[in-house]
């Protein structure tokens, strides 16, 4: 069918056509909200989970949906290596910005900028130049605030001042930062003590986060008390009803629909990951001739849209791979049956090779998102089917 109207829309952090399933996120959230600016304590809130889930496309709906309620709001995604000053000053500067129109008292405002300014210019020794901050914001640099070096104090200074500027206009700041476990373990520590102090204040300020399924394990192992400070959201497939709703809504706006054996073959080749609903949906409409699709369009489109994958969702990020880190990914393919987490021991006994020889293997695979380490001494994909393509490659 017309390749113009085809709806669906395969890739990262690609505001799907329509967003399926995550109704009981957009409510919680309304009500997390709602009990944040209206002062009442708010633990902030963790979205987890595999590649490919939904978590960015989720995090800017949340995003929407604080601006909606009058919130400032800012986001960043976070990188490996990469010192929090400057993407939380930026993000944060957008967020008063937003509150800013509404506030009665420019000096005040003013005054924020300025410890913003100061927050921001502070940065690590030997920074260079090319890298450091310019705001733009036309006020003087403040002195004795948020600019004493100490991440934590400083944070807590900043955050403070962003949030009673929000709270005088009546609302709440919402710091969104995607790829949380990219943080280093500083940085890590410093915001969640930030966070702690600024929610025993009663400051109407939350983080939101999303990051892959060891995240929980990373800010507990920056702060004990990490668990009780966030609320975590486990991001998952989309069940039956729900991936149907990904592929049906955006269809009958077009006036198309699907035989009941096509979305039966759809949920089969997707598994319910709503980047595979997007690329098996994509296909689908592509191949067809008519309305309604069918299973026999689903089973043309599925090679190709196999074929697609393997170039861009999986082939991008095996590229990145080192030959070891391949052939230890290959093993835990050959292990994990049902593409779930692997005991790292059994992956040396499947190479023939002492556990302690493969750490860097295991370490690279780590830093650069490929796969987590699970409970109990095993590892997992971080991409779905990620096994299932590994073992298809090497037929
Ligand atoms: N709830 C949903 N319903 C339908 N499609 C979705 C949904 N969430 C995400 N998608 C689609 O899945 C793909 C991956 O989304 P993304 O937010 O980038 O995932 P993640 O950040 O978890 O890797 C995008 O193409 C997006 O359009
Ligand atoms: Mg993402």
């Amino acid at each position: 069918m017309d390749p113009v109207r085809n709806p669906y829309a395969p890739g990262a952090g690609q505001r799907p056509p329509e967003l399926a399933g995550r109704d009981d996120e957009l409510a919680a959230f309304d009500v997390l909200l709602e009990r944040v600016s209206a002062g009442r304590p708010e633990r902030s809130l963790m979205l987890t989970g595999l590649r490919g889930v939904g978590k960015t496309v989720l995090l800017n709906r949340l995003r929407s949906a604080a601006i909606a309620r009058g919130f400032g709001t800012g986001k960043w995604e976070a990188r490996p290596d990469q010192d929090i000053r400057r993407p939380l000053a930026g993000a944060l500067h957008l967020a008063v910005r937003e509150i800013a129109p509404r506030h009665r008292a420019p000096d005040r405002v003013d005054e924020v900028l300025s410890v913003l300014k100061a927050f921001g210019s502070r940065q690590p020794p030997g920074t260079p130049l090319r890298e450091r901050w310019s705001p733009g914001i036309d006020v003087p640099v403040a002195v004795g605030r948020a600019d004493s070096g100490d991440l934590e104090i400083d944070l807590v200074e900043l955050l403070t001042d962003a949030a009673s500027l929000a709270s005088d206009v009546g609302s709440g700041v919402a710091l969104f930062v995607d790829e949380v476990h990219d943080l280093g373990p500083d940085d890590v520590s410093a915001l969640c003590a930030a966070c702690h102090e600024l929610s025993q204040l009663g400051a109407p300020l939350i983080v939101v986060g999303a990051g892959l399924p060891h995240l929980p394990a990373v800010l507990s192992a920056a702060k004990s008390y990490s668990e009780r400070l966030f609320r975590f959201s486990r991001i998952d497939r989309l069940d039956r009803p729900a991936a149907d709703l990904a592929l049906r809504v955006p269809a009958d706006r077009e006036g198309v629909d699907f035989d009941p054996a096509a979305l039966d073959a759809l949920y089969a080749a997707s598994g319910g990951y709503p980047y595979f609903v997007q690329a098996y949906g994509k296909l689908a409409w592509d191949v067809a001739p008519a309305s309604p699709i069918t299973a026999a369009d689903v089973d043309v489109a599925r090679p190709l849209a196999e074929a697609e994958l393997g170039v861009g969702f999986f082939g991008s990020r095996y590229e990145r791979a080192t030959p070891a880190e391949r052939e230890y990914m290959r093993a835990m393919a050959d292990l994990a049956g049902d593409d779930g987490p692997v005991a790292t021991a059994k992956i040396a006994v499947e190479l023939g090779r002492k556990p302690a020889s493969l750490s860097p293997a295991r370490d690279g695979l780590i830093k650069k998102g490929l796969i987590y380490s699970a409970e109990r001494g095993s590892i997992g994909f971080t991409v779905p089917h990620f096994g299932r393509y590994l073992r298809g490659q090497a037929e």
